[in-house]
């Protein structure tokens, strides 16, 4: 029987098989060191906890919910970006509630694309920034991802050439999986080159406060004027490890919320009233849990650069995100990232992402997550260290002769 139209647009996940081959190395007994998958492994802050758990016990809070988000956290999102970033927002007008960032962009995806719409969306990037768009029945148009001068060229030849011309721009700074950072400079310029050409930019802050110098990763909202053609959305499955809470966020141009907000009213109620309300107090707190999550994910990144590095496998340290982005070993490289990443797991116990999952740029890459804690990433480093080692001698048919040492 054919496949329906819209699941034929979403090719089988490539992560999965990755994770077939984890889950069948460790039914035989293996001990699998999983950098695979950005799920964050800290506990939610007890404070957070306690308050879902307080709040549950009324029954009052046990009704449907808000789909836009109780009025209490919409307010405390907004003193958040005005705390963080100098921007202010409308509650009521310029924030809304998501199930999470990745519900909440899918959505945006559906309330404003028409069949056929341009978007130009990064390569390699997070698979949503695409997918929620094919879903949506939009065309993605890849552009690069570094955001400095380079990234003008093709964005301009998109404009030019596309027919229609682009709807929207995805933005994802810090960026799943690269872990670049973009500046406020760059923001200026995406914004002049957005208003111009009346492009809408969406951006995905997931990262805002999982950064590791003393530059906190800018907002694009805070360029004056890029109000009027952005939305930004944010997470609190990072910031304050609640990945299974689903809490998240979109702001800025009301245009663009209200569309969102009105998709949403028909698709769902809301999150459950007491995690609205421990997401409240959460993003009310003084910020010390998040300087802690903060403080865990650089140290592993110090001890995985380092403990990566004297096993021969280099990783440029990343200044942001939980995730370093590698460069396959040379004498590997040819393989690409899957068949790579597959024999990670079989010949070092150890599973990471290949590249090619988050787009074709992306496949002389894997994506290495810090969701083992310190102990675990150097045992990690042991066993590629063996398995690099060992490889010139026991992987004839794998390795080709000239780029042996
Ligand atoms: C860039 C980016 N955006 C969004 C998400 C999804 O976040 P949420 O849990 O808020 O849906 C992730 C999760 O890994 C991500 O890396």
């Amino acid at each position: 029987m054919e496949e329906f139209h819209k699941v034929r647009r979403l090719p089988p996940y490539v992560f999965e098989q990755v994770n077939r081959l984890k889950a069948s190395a460790r039914a035989g007994g293996a001990d699998i060191i999983d950098l695979g998958m950005g799920n964050p492994d800290l506990p939610t802050p007890k404070a957070i906890v306690d308050k879902l758990c307080e709040v549950v016990q009324d029954p009052r809070t046990h009704r449907y919910s808000s789909s836009k988000g109780i009025p209490g956290l919409r307010r405390a999102q907004a003193a958040y970006y005005a705390r963080r970033f100098g921007v202010k927002l409308n509650p009521e007008t310029q924030v809304v509630a998501t199930l999470g960032s990745k519900e909440g962009f899918a959505n945006m995806a559906q309330a404003i694309t028409a069949p056929g719409d341009v978007i130009l969306c990064p390569n390699p990037t997070y698979p949503i920034h695409a997918f929620g768009f094919l879903m949506a029945g939009g065309v993605i148009r890849s552009m690069s991802v570094e955001p400095d001068e380079s990234f003008f060229p093709p964005l301009e030849r998109a404009v030019r050439h596309s027919i229609p011309k682009p709807l929207a721009l995805i933005l994802n700074y810090p960026s799943n999986p690269t872990a670049y950072v973009a500046t406020l400079d760059f923001y200026k310029d995406v914004i002049a080159f957005a208003k111009k050409h009346d492009i809408i930019v969406l951006s995905d802050l997931a990262y805002s406060e999982i950064y590791f110098n003393d530059a906190p990763p800018p907002s694009v909202l805070e360029v004056p004027g890029a109000m009027d053609v952005t939305v930004e959305f944010t997470s609190m499955s990072k910031t304050f490890s609640m990945p299974g809470w689903r809490m998240g966020f979109a702001v800025g141009n009301e245009r663009l919320i209200s569309a969102l907000t009105r998709v949403k009213s028909y698709l769902d109620y809301g999150a459950f009233t007491p995690i609205q309300v421990a997401a409240t107090h959460a993003l009310n707190g003084d910020g010390s849990d998040i300087a802690e999550v903060r403080n865990v994910y650089k140290r592993r990144r110090d001890v995985m650069v380092e403990s990566f590095g004297k096993a021969g496998f280099e990783v440029p340290p990343p200044a942001a995100t939980m995730f370093a982005w590698a460069k396959i070993p040379e004498k590997f490289r040819h393989l690409g990232s899957l068949e790579f990443s597959k024999l990670l797991v079989e010949k070092a116990d150890v599973a990471v992402a290949p590249g090619v999952g988050f787009g074709e740029q992306g496949d002389d890459y894997v994506r290495l997550a810090l969701v083992e804690n310190e102990h675990r990433i150097r045992q990690a480093a042991r066993n590629i260290k063996k398995f690099l080692s060992t490889a010139d001698d026991t992987m004839h048919n794998v390795i080709s002769l000239n780029t042996r040492r």
